[in-house]
């Protein structure tokens, strides 16, 4: 007999279907709690809501496991390339070698923008952030593809309009950071890799190898994350069935927050601080421990991770290779390894299961590479637009499919008259 949950609501008992994953989590399906009980539930944060099921990635935040499409992240990690996983992620099977070129090939057609948005991107002032950039732009593409409307897209146009993104993404990353430093913008060149070209796009200068494959890891490091802000506002907007381009805009400033892909940029400034003032580590710890403080460790800690999060240490093993192959010697990774050794020692951190994330060694890997830090998050970003839109096409092509429209509970005023 298939579980069932009982839910007690003074003399009324409503029964609840669980509904289990294929990796064995549980959940119970609340699709019929309010017709039957009146009732809604409250979740602030969501932190135990399943928004939605998905066969895409699944990750054990006790035991520190990711994986995509049931691949393990470090199998892909050392095995695979940032182009193949994406297409691993958005397809839900491995590509063949035609299939895998045929992918890159359309990527590498689409890595071009109309004039109109280069003539923008040059308006904005060289100091703008770059995220703030590439989602101006993002949305202002869609204005060019007005008749890319959702309901009449079929399954073959929704994968190119994917492709589409992952190769004007490139060149509008490459655009406004060109832009910023007073040069001009370079061409795609589809002979490259997607990582080199992006490189060469950024810096104009002949693309080592090491590099090339140090930021394709990075970038396979981030392609997924289930439902996590950036992913789930993805789903948000797209659930209106609005313009994939304004979708992924919508994503992108979700990505920016410090509290989720700005936090690469944060532990940068941190650690940077830390070097400058010559901050010892247990003060700087005092500091984030403290309440009355704002600040926080950045780079530590993570909604679902309880244990080490899987990628930072891939990351940080990497670091070590990278910053080696490269020859760079740079202190803030050893401010990152002695503040990490200390925090993974401090009650604070063990008893609040605090471990390092994704972010707290990818800013020095970047950094090693010649990114510069406000580049960081949209690192970030082109690494994650195949999980979005791969989330998003699930969701758009999933059976039952409905706008996301959560509920709340009032509580503001009654009755209120202006009384004129
Ligand atoms: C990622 C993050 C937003 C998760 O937040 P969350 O699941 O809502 O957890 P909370 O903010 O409720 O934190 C739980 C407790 O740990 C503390 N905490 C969490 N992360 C902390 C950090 N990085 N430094 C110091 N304290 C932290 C909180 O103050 C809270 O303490 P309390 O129980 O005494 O109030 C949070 O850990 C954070 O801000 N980390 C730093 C930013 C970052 O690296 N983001 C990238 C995520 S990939």
């Amino acid at each position: 007999m298939s579980e069932k949950a009982k839910l007690t609501l003074g003399d009324k008992t409503i029964e609840l279907p669980v509904f289990t994953g294929t990796e064995g989590e549980k959940a119970i399906d609340i699709t019929k709690l309010r017709a039957e009980s009146g009732y809604v539930t409250i979740d602030s944060g969501y932190m135990n809501t399943g928004a939605c099921t998905s066969a895409i990635t699944f990750l054990d935040g006790e035991k520190g496991i990711l994986k995509y499409r049931g691949y393990e992240i470090e199998e892909l990690a050392e095995k695979s390339t940032f182009t193949e996983v994406s297409s691993l992620v958005i397809t839900g099977k491995v590509p063949t070698a035609d299939e895998l070129k045929s992918f890159e090939a359309k990527i590498a057609e689409h890595s071009k923008i109309p004039a109109a948005i280069e003539t923008m991107i040059k308006a904005f002032p060289k100091d703008a952030h770059p995220m703030g950039v590439l989602s101006s732009n993002l949305s202002a593409l869609s204005a060019f593809y007005p008749d890319l409307l959702v309901q009449d897209l079929t399954e073959a146009q929704r994968s190119d309009v994917i492709l589409q993104l992952m190769g004007q993404l490139k060149v509008l990353a490459t655009s406004a950071y060109r832009h910023s430093q007073g040069q001009s913008a370079i061409k795609s060149d589809p002979k490259l890799d997607y990582c080199s070209d992006f490189i060469h796009m950024m810096t104009g200068k002949e693309v080592d190898k090491e590099v090339a494959k140090a930021l394709d890891i990075l970038l396979i490091l981030h392609v997924d994350h289930e439902q996590n802000c950036s992913t789930s506002t993805v789903r948000m907007v797209g659930s209106s069935k609005a313009n994939p381009f304004a979708t992924v805009s919508a994503g992108v400033d979700a990505l920016w927050g410090p509290l989720h892909g700005g936090a690469n940029q944060a532990v940068l400034e941190m650690l940077e601080e830390i070097h400058k003032e010559g901050i010892g580590y247990k003060e700087f710890l005092t500091r984030v421990k403290d309440k009355n403080s704002s600040s926080r460790l950045m780079g530590f800690g993570h909604r679902v991770y309880k244990n080490f999060d899987p990628r930072a240490k891939i990351i940080k093993k990497a670091c070590d290779s990278v910053l080696a192959k490269l020859g760079v010697k740079d202190p803030l990774l050893d401010i990152a390894r002695g503040l990490e050794e200390v925090a993974l020692q401090d009650p604070y951190f063990v008893e609040r299961k605090l471990y390092p994330n994704v972010d707290f060694y990818s800013g020095i890997i970047y950094r090693a590479l010649g990114i510069p830090t406000n580049m960081f998050t949209v690192m970030f970003a082109l690494g994650r637009l195949p999980g979005w839109m791969a989330q998003w096409k699930e969701m758009i092509e999933q059976p039952g499919f409905k706008i996301c429209r959560p509920r709340q509970i009032y509580t503001g005023e009654l009755n209120k008259k202006l009384n004129r």
